[in-house]
């Protein structure tokens, strides 16, 4: 099963993902993470990308395909996988058609308002990307990640400035894919609002 993911940022298309991935035992691709952990481990690519994922614009197409082409190169995608947060562009999602097909693209829905709260609220274990949610999905101690109790941080792009451009963003150069999507009949949407048991109970009644 080849599935993509999209949606707003903050939809939780990463909680969902990372769920369902481990489920099906199938990988979960998320461009943002890949990104993130380059940073973290000082590659060129993450020095090239850094000032990019902290505005919130997207990196160059051409890079952005070249990495997800390469990765879906890898055996753990016999089986599958899903593809969070790729594509992001029309360009993009035309250069995927190159190399992958894709069974459904689930589109999770929900309100600036809420978005805003989600993000304003997420706090990440930097290591292994543990994602939490202050009042939504909180940490057993506060600030601490449940497994090793290090420290949680708040993305670089969730400050108030970089979420309002990433949603700006979103509206002009992702949105469009949703009529792409639709037309190939590959479209399912669903509505991110509930609490997460809710909305993955959703994600599952729609897969093929
Ligand atoms: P990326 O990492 O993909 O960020 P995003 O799309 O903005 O998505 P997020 O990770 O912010 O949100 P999410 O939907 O995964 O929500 P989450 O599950 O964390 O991309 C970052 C950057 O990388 C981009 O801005 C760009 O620069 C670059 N990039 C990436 N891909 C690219 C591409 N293809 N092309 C070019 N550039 C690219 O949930 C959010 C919060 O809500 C969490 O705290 C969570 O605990 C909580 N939550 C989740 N579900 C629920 C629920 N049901 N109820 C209550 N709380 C919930």
């Amino acid at each position: 099963m080849n599935l993509i993911f999209l949606g707003p940022p903050g939809a939780g298309k990463g909680t969902m993902a990372s769920r369902l991935a481990q489920d099906k035992g199938i990988p979960h691709i998320s461009t943002g993470d890949i990104f993130r952990e380059n940073i973290n481990n000082g590659t060129d690519l993450g020095k090239k990308v850094k000032s990019i994922l902290d505005s919130g614009d997207l990196v160059p197409d051409e890079l952005t395909v070249e990495l997800v082409k390469d990765r879906l190169n890898q055996g753990d995608v016999s089986n599958g996988f899903i593809l969070d947060g790729f594509p992001r562009t029309i360009p993009q999602a035309e250069a995927l058609e190159d190399f992958a097909s894709i069974d459904a693209v689930i589109l999770f829905t929900l309100p600036d308002e809420e978005i805003v709260k989600r993000l304003s609220g997420r706090r990440v274990h930097k290591p292994s990307g543990r994602t939490y949610h202050i009042l939504f999905s909180p940490p057993k101690v506060p600030g601490k990640d449940d497994v090793t109790g290090e420290e949680l941080i708040q993305r670089g792009d969730d400050s108030e400035e970089s979420i309002r451009n990433r949603l700006d963003v979103y509206r002009k150069q992702t949105q469009p894919l949703v009529d792409f999507y639709r037309k190939k009949n590959l479209l399912k949407e669903v509505d991110a609002g509930p609490a997460p048991d809710e909305v993955y109970e959703k994600l599952t009644a729609n897969l093929p």
